[in-house]
């Protein structure tokens, strides 16, 4: 494929970012082992179309460089209102939905499909390929003629042509126009239109690109991640989360919602895309349905074959015969779902961190942070050891205060006030019997 020059800015701008390839590797094998129609919904407005065709387009053409298909869905409201101005049709709103008289409709359908086709040949022209889907993929009913005239909510989705252009390696580009059963072409709103895809889909990632490039705090600074199940409900009890923020807000809740935890929300800047797909850090907003932190001082308050399954699933290695029965639990610290936790014990009369575990699919998630920063706060003096090959090690040695080895062990401990008492603890822990099966 030649690739131009936009597109090879995109790929150096990434590479400038990376301290290794570990990261965009783990990003891309992540991305690729979803179906190919479930790996991005994306969704563009008419404003970025108008102001950075070149970027979005360079964007998407760089995705299909590294052999991923987006499924992107564009809306057009700037073209639409000076479309619609010219044809001497007064815009006009109710409820935040264009009120589609008859007459308006040709005009919104012609608009549409030139936005449409200059996306496609702009994704041609940087060296992707992509295929004109203007109409025929929403079915819809009509939400309220006497209210709305051609407006329609999405009844249903299509995929025939959005899977034959998937297949033919280009990346679908649809336009919200839907048609009722008996064959009359409506107008869809841009977000019950990938409300109604995403549904069908169930994509891993939802992609807003716009021009601002993610949320922004109270004081105009871009927030880097939401967690939803724990921040929910405190953004929506915020004066300075204003209309605007709100609706996006609760709309992509409304999304996550739908669909299952693995999945996530980004939005971005599309000269921000690569980064933010491809880094742990990202470049833009990324929202998570997230999960909360149960802590636990009683073991019965856990389940413990979700437990286990958690510490086997992510040490890949079962633990030993009666490993749950027999632990005497200080404290735990487990995701609502089970998917990161945190078991604390007692050794010699010190907190001994027993497992600190974190699904794969889970990792990345912010989760591991969020279960560390639990424990941390709860205990803030104790012990615990890891193999000397752990890959985790590096996070440790970052948190912990002192760290020594022992054997194939690395012994850690964080808030030790007497270090005198460092070679007995090390000792003991050293030598505490395994916990899980060899391999
Ligand atoms: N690359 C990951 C993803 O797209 C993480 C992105 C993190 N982004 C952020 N704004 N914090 O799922």
């Amino acid at each position: 494929m030649a690739e131009t020059p936009a597109v090879r800015q995109t790929i150096v701008q990434l590479l400038s970012h990376m301290r290794d390839g570990k990261e965009i590797r783990e990003y891309l094998n992540r991305f690729s082992q979803v179906d190919q129609s479930r790996f991005a919904v994306v969704k563009v407005g008419g404003a970025v179309i108008r102001d950075d065709l070149d970027g979005l387009a360079a964007a998407l053409a760089f995705l299909q460089s590294v052999g991923l298909l987006p499924i992107v869905v564009h809306g057009g409201g700037p073209q639409l209102d000076s479309a619609l101005a010219e044809a001497g049709i007064a815009p006009e709103k109710v409820n935040g939905l264009r009120v589609t008289p008859d007459a308006a409709i040709t005009v919104i359908r012609d608009s549409l499909t030139r936005i449409n086709l200059s996306l496609v040949e702009a994704v041609r022209r940087h060296g992707g390929q992509a295929a004109a889907i203007p109409q025929g993929v929403f079915e819809a009913e009509l939400l309220d003629p006497a209210v709305y005239g051609r407006v329609g909510e999405p009844t249903g989705v299509r995929l025939d042509l959005v899977d034959s252009a998937l297949k033919g390696g280009e990346a679908p580009i649809l336009a919200c126009l839907g048609d009722t059963a008996d064959g009359q072409l409506v107008n869809i709103n841009a977000d019950f239109a990938v409300r109604a895809l995403v549904h069908t889909l169930q994509p891993y990632k939802i992609i807003f690109l716009t021009e601002t490039g993610g949320l922004l705090d109270e004081k105009g600074r871009l927030i880097s991640s939401v967690n939803l199940a724990t921040e929910f409900d405190r953004l929506m009890a915020s004066d300075w989360v204003a209309g605007g923020m709100r609706v996006k807000i609760e709309e992509i809740k409304r999304l996550l919602d739908d669909l299952p935890l693995t999945s996530s929300v980004s939005i971005t800047r599309p000269e921000e895309l690569a980064k933010e797909l491809f880094t742990h850090a990202g470049a833009g907003t990324l929202v998570r349905k997230g999960e909360r932190v149960l802590t636990v001082s009683d073991k019965r308050e856990l389940d413990g074959s979700r437990m286990t399954e958690l510490i086997s699933k992510s040490f890949g290695r079962a633990t030993v015969p009666g490993y749950w029965d027999q632990l005497s639990l200080s404290r735990g610290f487990v995701t609502e779902n089970y998917r990161a936790g945190a078991l604390v014990t007692e050794v010699g009369g010190v907190a001994y961190l027993d497992k600190f575990a974190v699904l794969g699919e889970a990792r990345g998630e912010g989760l591991s942070k969020t279960v560390w920063s639990n424990l941390i706060e709860a205990v803030p003096y104790f012990y615990w050891r890891s193999r000397a090959t752990n890959p985790i090690n590096s996070f440790y040695f970052s948190e912990c205060d002192g760290a020594v080895r022992e054997g194939n062990w690395i012994v850690f401990w964080r808030g030790e006030r007497d270090l005198t008492r460092v070679p007995r603890f090390v000792d003991l822990i050293g030598k505490l019997p395994p916990t899980l099966v060899e391999s």
